[in-house]
């Protein structure tokens, strides 16, 4: 139930990387909560009456296109998702780490995913030329819903941002990657044999770089299955090493 009659204090990170004289600040804004409301019409709310510069994304306000992840007091989490009769008096935002800057809060997490993508070459490798007329190939349904599973994915990046190791080491597939190595090396369609999963799955930028504290699980918005992938990751990487 959103209470009502609060008045809501947001200390919101603010750095334009584009303007030389910008320099990061905190600025504080104060509006009144409303019944139902979300950090995005909170955002919005700010950026209409207090101050039309302020940067951040939304696009479907739904937890669907993963525009809309930010820190909220200190936790990676959707902005559209979070409402504010969840969180204490003070709010305070910062822009998503490990990401490119655009400035407040809006980051580009385009540029880190398709890198990710681009590394673990994210896409089935087929031997067989596609064939309009053939039957679509079968797959036991287990396995299709753990394909599936892992294609819900957003691509928020709050898991990534989560992650300790993804912080320091740029390199890192990430918690969002290795469920996107997973989701490849799942599908029977996919014919890379075990050297060259080995390549991608089994050093510190693949699974073995995990250290497996779960941050990247606890702040999933979409709950994926990340133990799961982790665990079958190490044990295909163990089978490739043998
Ligand atoms: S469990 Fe692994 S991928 Fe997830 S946050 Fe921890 S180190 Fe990162
Ligand atoms: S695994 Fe979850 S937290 Fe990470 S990018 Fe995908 S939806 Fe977002
Ligand atoms: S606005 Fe699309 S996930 Fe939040």
């Amino acid at each position: 139930m959103s209470e009502t009659g609060r008045r809501l204090t947001f200390e919101v990170f603010r750095y334009n990387p584009q303007d030389p004289d910008s320099k990061p600040h905190m600025q504080t804004f104060e509006i009144e909560e409303v019944p139902y409301m979300s950090l995005f019409m909170a955002l919005n709310e700010i950026r209409e009456t207090l101050d039309p510069s302020l940067q951040f994304d939304f696009a479907c306000r739904s937890a669907i296109c993963g525009s809309c992840g930010m820190m909220v007091n200190g936790q990676p989490a959707l902005g559209c998702r979070t409402q504010t009769s969840d969180l204490p008096d003070v709010v305070r935002l910062h822009p998503l780490p490990v990401f490119k800057l655009v400035g407040d809060l809006s980051v580009d997490t385009g540029i880190w995913f398709r890198e990710m993508a681009e590394k673990s070459e994210a896409w089935i490798h087929a031997e067989k030329a596609f064939d309009p007329q053939a039957q679509e190939d079968r797959m036991d349904d287990d396995l299709a819903q753990k394909i599936y599973d892992s294609d819900r994915c957003i691509e928020c990046g709050c898991c990534v941002a989560s992650c300790g190791v993804a912080n320091v080491n740029a390199e890192f597939a990430g918690p969002a990657g290795l469920n996107r190595i997973a989701r490849f090396a799942m599908d029977p369609r996919d014919t890379r044999d075990d050297d060259e999963w080995f390549e991608v799955i089994s050093n510190e930028n693949g699974v073995f770089g995990c250290i497996g504290m779960m941050a990247c699980h606890d702040v999933c918005p979409k709950e994926l299955p990340l133990l799961e992938v982790y665990a079958y990751l190490r044990r295909k990487a163990l089978s490739t090493a043998l």
